[in-house]
């Protein structure tokens, strides 16, 4: 093997299952996940949803930690290296080029999105909510993204924090920030699903969940919990890769990604758990689409006993999802230019951060000032979302796949993850075969 630039590593099996996990958990499991179920019709779309975790989620976690593993860098030195090592044709590296730039991308639209959570923290721990109207909590979504300096300020402040946690390198940085945030976020969510207990339609929010009703389902919807499976799992950004680099060899890989497929899948339904109910109590509609979590939510919290409490715990939970999320999406992009300049981390961060920053403006403005500026998809954010979800992802999720199956040996493979054999052959023809089938479907609709 290559010797490897990296300096750290995690300290234990559990701080690199935190770290994924806290990097697959995040708005989308508790922003969009109710809210995409909502929309098709409950039970039935989250049978096709784990489906899609174990045929297309699972085969490509433990793939992109491998892949990591074997690489023993940043997601396009990793790839490099192993381009180098096998005599294989270049063109891979394309991979993990385009790992960093879709990271870029997102990480630029998602901390706009963060900074809402932000907005919406100090708002319930302020009791904005409290005697509320329908009316006057609607205006206070709309006044918010009507207003760019607001917007900007805790846009800001989300990329600081995000970028002070990183700049102090994996063991000081990111390991301590997430032994932390990784568990409060967990013991919140069980206390959340506790009070969505007491509000007596518990019933009906599980019923909303597990009772397939496939009368609601379309082709769009299988599509879109495939697309989403994939999301919520960090796939196709270098994140799980770059990861994976940082993980002592002598853990296994498909036990540790067993975990994080657990939590993420784990957590968005608990987040289902906690927030249909609620949504039941005060009689509001399960489909509300993207404003769920910012409108009907506070709603509901608005009118019930502790509501203040509980809506601030939301939010608090909401935002560090959203904080362990940023990290990992920035890690590799410090990661390459670290290996590849003389700066320090502390610098590089300080740079990127700043770019970044710049870069998610006009993201940031497409609520606002720049609203009118609409083509293809709709606004300029619109555009790169659907830029990077549907044809990105998929693309580099396919790469990925076919990488790990087709161009480099599975003897290989086989080597790097020291699977009993039976496991291995399943996951290898899963990998090989079925997967990549299922991704150009949603490619191709994506594309459509
Ligand atoms: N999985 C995250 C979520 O559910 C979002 C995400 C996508 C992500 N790709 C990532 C986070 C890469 C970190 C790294 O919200």
């Amino acid at each position: 093997m290559a010797s490897s630039s990296l300096k750290e590593h995690w300290s234990s099996k559990w701080a690199f299952i935190f770290a994924a996990a806290g990097s697959a958990v995040g708005l989308g499991n508790i922003w969009k996940f109710p809210y995409i179920t909502g929309e098709n019709g409950g039970g039935a779309f989250v049978l096709i949803y784990l489906a899609c975790i174990a045929i297309i989620g699972l085969p490509l976690v433990i793939a992109e930690i491998s892949l990591g593993r074997m690489g023993g860098e940043n997601p396009i030195d990793s790839i490099r290296n192993l381009v180098t090592r096998y005599k294989l044709k270049p063109f891979w590296t394309a991979i993990g080029w385009l790992a960093l730039v879709v990271a870029f991308l997102v990480l630029s639209y998602y901390c706009v999105i963060a900074g809402w959570t932000l907005d919406y923290t100090v708002k319930s721990l302020s009791g904005a909510f409290t005697h509320m109207t329908p009316v006057e909590i609607n205006n206070l979504f709309s006044s918010l993204l009507a207003s760019p300096g607001k917007m900007l300020f805790y846009y800001t402040l989300m990329i600081a924090l995000t970028g002070l946690i990183v700049s102090q390198g994996i063991k000081r940085g990111i390991e301590k920030a997430i032994y932390v945030l990784f568990p409060v976020l967990v013991l919140i969510l069980i206390a959340l699903v506790g009070y969505a207990y007491e509000t007596g339609f518990f019933e009906q929010g599980v019923k909303f969940l597990f009772q397939p009703n496939f009368s609601k389902l379309n082709a769009d919807s299988i599509l879109s919990a495939m697309g989403h499976a994939f999301f919520s799992l960090s796939l196709g950004f270098g994140s799980m890769m770059m990861y994976g680099a940082y993980l002592p060899k002598k853990i296994s890989i498909g036990n540790t990604a067993l975990y994080i497929i657990f939590f993420d899948t784990f957590i968005a339904l608990l987040a289902g758990l906690a927030i249909f109910p609620i949504v039941f109590a005060h009689g509001l509609q399960p489909n509300a689409g993207p404003g769920l979590i910012f409108q009907t939510l506070p709603l509901a919290f608005a009118q019930l006993p502790y509501g203040h409490l509980f809506a601030s715990l939301f939010f608090v939970m909401l935002a560090i999802a959203a904080l362990t999320s940023t990290i990992a999406l920035l890690e590799p992009i410090i990661a390459y230019t670290l290996k590849n300049t003389r700066l320090t981390r502390q610098k590089i961060t300080l740079y990127a951060c700043f770019i970044l920053w710049i870069v998610g403006l006009p993201s940031l403005f497409s609520f606002n000032l720049w609203a009118h500026v609409t083509f293809f998809a709709g606004t300029l954010f619109d555009n790169i979302d659907y830029l990077t979800a549907n044809i990105m992802l998929p693309i580099n999720g396919l790469l990925v796949a076919l990488f790990a199956t087709w161009a480099l040996r599975k003897v290989e493979m086989k080597k790097a993850l020291s699977l009993p054999h039976k496991i291995f052959s399943a996951w290898y023809t899963v990998l090989k075969y079925i997967t990549p089938v299922c991704i150009t479907v949603v490619l191709v609709h994506g594309v459509l």
